[in-house]
């Protein structure tokens, strides 16, 4: 199969990239790095012996889409162009319903004209907001959502089901919710590169250990956890690729009955705090991560980990990768960054 893959030279979609390959699909990769650099090209041509095809542009531009789709014979996609800085969305709102949801227009438009088959969209649990109980399901209420970015992410979903429904069965597609990709491929050739300072608590622990930043900053230990801190799924981004290979499959599959949208979590089912994730890190690698408390930061849910029972079941996918191995790989990523930068 054929596979285009929006937002292919990012983070989790160079990892994609690399597993589709693995599983003998074909990724094309369509990206105008806005978030991500060609090297991250290259970390894939280093890993697969060959370099994937990219289409450089925007995928907002319904020109430039229909230019790949007309060049391109493409049976699936997997649509992770987006921005995804959830404290921006909140300064610069209209980037991110621009591009988050015009980019998804553009290529749904682009699928239905060309007759594509299936479609894997890049959710996340951010969409469930504040959960009333953990671990949390895909029937949990999506909460009204608090940033901008998770409302593209509630509307993106809403689009999507509202397309797969209208399509007559010609189109299905799955919404991926999920929890947090840490991590990076072992080969320590792809991982994620933050632009300026790191948001994400893992960026921002493997680049103090680096010594680019001064110290982490542990935003509140005073929530209603064991450890005081905040609790999440942190999901090996290697496990995440694969989940869309295996949602692809799924979508690609004779099953009848299969629905025309559905859902899936994508998480481990544990939930580790931030202080147990520095201690992971720290006890891995060998290398201290100076560290202090801090106060909250505004908007944080206290505890978020997934019920993947779902997928587990339905599509038989289960994380493989420990947290530990999840920062041994972001360390040697880093590592390799710091070398080479
Ligand atoms: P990323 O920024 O590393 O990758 C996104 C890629 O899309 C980048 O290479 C960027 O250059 C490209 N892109 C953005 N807009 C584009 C456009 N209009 N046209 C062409 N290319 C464009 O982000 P990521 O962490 O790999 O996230 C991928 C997807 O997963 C996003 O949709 C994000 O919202 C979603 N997601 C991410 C996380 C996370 O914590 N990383 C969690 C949940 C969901
Ligand atoms: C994890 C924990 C912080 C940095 C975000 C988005 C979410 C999804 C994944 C896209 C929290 C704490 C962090 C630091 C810290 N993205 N922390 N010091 O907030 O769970 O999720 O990324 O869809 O939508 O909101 O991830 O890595 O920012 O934070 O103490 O310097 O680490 O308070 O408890 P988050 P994160």
């Amino acid at each position: 199969m054929n596979i285009l893959v929006t937002g292919g030279a990012g983070y989790i979609g160079s990892h994609t990239v690399v597993e589709i390959a693995k599983s003998g699909h074909t990724p094309i990769i369509v990206d105008d790095f806005r978030n991500s650099r060609e090297s991250a090209v290259d970390g894939i041509e280093s890993i697969l012996g060959y370099r994937p095809t990219v289409h450089a542009g925007d995928c907002t531009d319904p020109t430039f889409v229909e230019s790949v789709f007309s060049q391109e014979s493409i049976d699936g996609i997997i649509h992770f162009a987006a921005l995804k800085s959830v404290g921006e969305s909140v300064e610069r709102p209209l980037p991110y319903y621009q591009n988050n949801i015009g980019s998804l227009v553009a290529v749904l438009e682009a699928a239905l004209r060309h007759g594509t088959k299936a479609f894997v969209f890049s959710s996340s649990a951010t969409v469930y907001g504040e959960p009333d109980s953990n671990p949390i399901p895909e029937t949990a209420p999506r909460k009204q959502a608090t940033t901008p970015y998770g409302n593209t992410k509630q509307i993106g979903e809403d689009i999507l089901r509202d397309t797969a429904y209208a399509s007559n069965g010609l189109l299905r597609s799955v919404s991926l919710r999920y929890f947090n990709p840490i991590g990076a491929h072992e080969s320590g050739l792809i991982g994620e590169l933050p632009i300026g300072v790191p948001n994400n608590l893992v960026p921002y622990v493997t680049q103090t250990a680096a010594g680019l930043r001064e110290r982490l900053t542990i935003f509140g230990n005073d929530y209603p956890t064991p450890d005081g801190t905040c609790i999440r799924d942190y999901i090996h981004v290697v496990d995440l690729a694969k989940a869309h290979i295996t949602t692809l499959e799924y979508l690609f599959s004779e099953d009848v009955n299969k629905p025309a949208y559905d859902v899936y979590n994508v998480g481990t089912g544990n939930g580790t705090s931030v202080q147990e994730l520095i201690e992971t890190f720290e006890r891995e690698t060998g290398v201290k991560v100076p560290h202090t408390v801090g106060p909250r930061r505004a908007g944080d849910v206290v505890v978020c980990y997934a019920d993947p029972g779902k997928m587990n079941r339905e599509l038989e996918w289960k994380a493989e990768f420990t947290t530990s191995q999840a920062m041994i790989d972001s360390w040697r990523w880093q590592r390799n960054l710091w070398f080479t930068s």
